[in-house]
């Protein structure tokens, strides 16, 4: 698998998402600003892998500072933890890593570190969150493919993948996880309008991967479900309320409803640092409402009429009654939520 995003020491370096599956090509960016951009143009996306990119982008940020005290330090340092949090505003795994990356500096400084002490426990953190980020996806693998049967077509929405992720993904990491252990998956990746990440995404890694992949469009898997050919779905999320709402990729709601419909699993894989226990229920969260060229164009053709109005919400949520399980790295959440989310929130295995 391609690295999704790699920390260089005095760059970070990713591959456009925006250019797949056409070209594999490398995005390095050499300061802050260039990272925030990467995240609001979405050259990288996909909650786990923006947060990674924020803390990447501070660290980096922090390196390239040049200030000389602590004092000018904290506040270039505030100032680029706003940068990042001003990027993209539903995925929680951002503002998350951002409070990692704040938590890092204030025990730093309580410690009376120097400023290039400080910048580096800044590049160890960032790192870190990187890392640990692999080893939850495959935890997450772990425990999902025990509800995956022989021989089942999964069907996903949107790119939940290693390009979502530091790498090997949450709801592909559980397909992929199923895989390993030696199980026939088929899966139907969702094209997933406007911006086609089930598509281009998805359907790229799971074929690099040499799995059997069908992509199909999003209004077509309701007829797919009632003919008996899908025998359960998992999706990725952006942020997951207390109650167990789940906010994902816009679309995501009506393949649950539908799946309700027709007795089928709902699984939604996503790590502990996905779910926001300060947020009661889906209603909290702030849905992005994104670009109407995403859905007026496609490349440089226009689709729609000039006069038209165009709405572009790039999320929806799923009220907690729709999900069949919530699949993390320390095991898997089921309903009633409030206290199944806050019990595998209870145990931190961050080091
Ligand atoms: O707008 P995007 O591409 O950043 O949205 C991504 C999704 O909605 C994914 O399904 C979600 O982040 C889960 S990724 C592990």
């Amino acid at each position: 698998m391609l690295p999704t995003i790699e920390w260089k020491g005095d760059s970070v370096v990713m591959i456009d998402q925006r250019k797949l599956p056409a070209s594999e090509i490398y995005v390095t960016c050499r300061t802050a600003n260039d990272v925030a951009r990467a995240i609001k143009t979405m050259i990288i996306r996909g909650a786990p892998a923006i947060g990674v990119a924020a803390a990447m982008g501070i660290a980096l940020g922090m390196r390239k500072s040049k200030a000389t005290g602590t004092k000018q330090f904290a506040t270039e340092f505030q100032k680029t933890c706003a940068l990042m949090a001003a990027t993209r505003p539903t995925a929680v795994n951002l503002f998350w890593a951002i409070d990692c990356m704040k938590r890092t500096f204030a025990e730093a400084a309580q410690a009376g570190a120097s400023v290039g002490e400080i910048t580096d426990r800044l590049e160890a953190e960032a790192v870190k969150i990187h890392d640990d980020d692999v080893a939850s996806c495959r935890s997450m693998g772990a425990h999902g493919a025990s509800l995956v049967p022989e021989a089942a077509t999964i069907l996903t929405h949107c790119n939940a993948g290693a390009l979502a992720t530091a790498g090997y993904g949450t709801a592909l990491g559980v397909i992929r996880a199923a895989v390993e252990q030696g199980k026939r998956i088929a899966v139907l990746a969702d094209e997933t309008r406007p911006f086609l990440q089930g598509a281009r995404l998805t359907a790229w890694e799971l074929v690099k991967d040499g799995i059997d992949t069908t992509v199909i469009t999003d209004n077509m898997a309701g007829s797919i479900m009632r003919s008996g050919q899908i025998d359960l779905v998992v999706v990725g999320a952006d942020r997951i309320a207390a109650n167990g709402d789940v906010a994902n990729k816009v679309g995501t709601y009506p393949v649950a409803v539908l799946a309700k419909e027709h007795g089928i699993p709902f699984y939604v894989a996503a790590p502990i640092s996905t779910i926001d226990l300060k947020t009661a229920d889906g209603s909290g969260i702030p849905i992005e409402e994104r670009n109407a060229r995403e859905v007026t164009h496609v490349g440089s053709s226009q689709l729609t009429p000039a006069a038209a109005h165009i709405r572009n919400p790039a999320f929806d949520v799923t009220p907690a009654k729709f999900v069949t399980a919530i699949i993390t790295e320390r095991g898997i959440a089921r309903a009633p939520y409030d206290s199944s989310l806050r019990e595998l929130c209870r145990t931190p295995n961050r080091t």
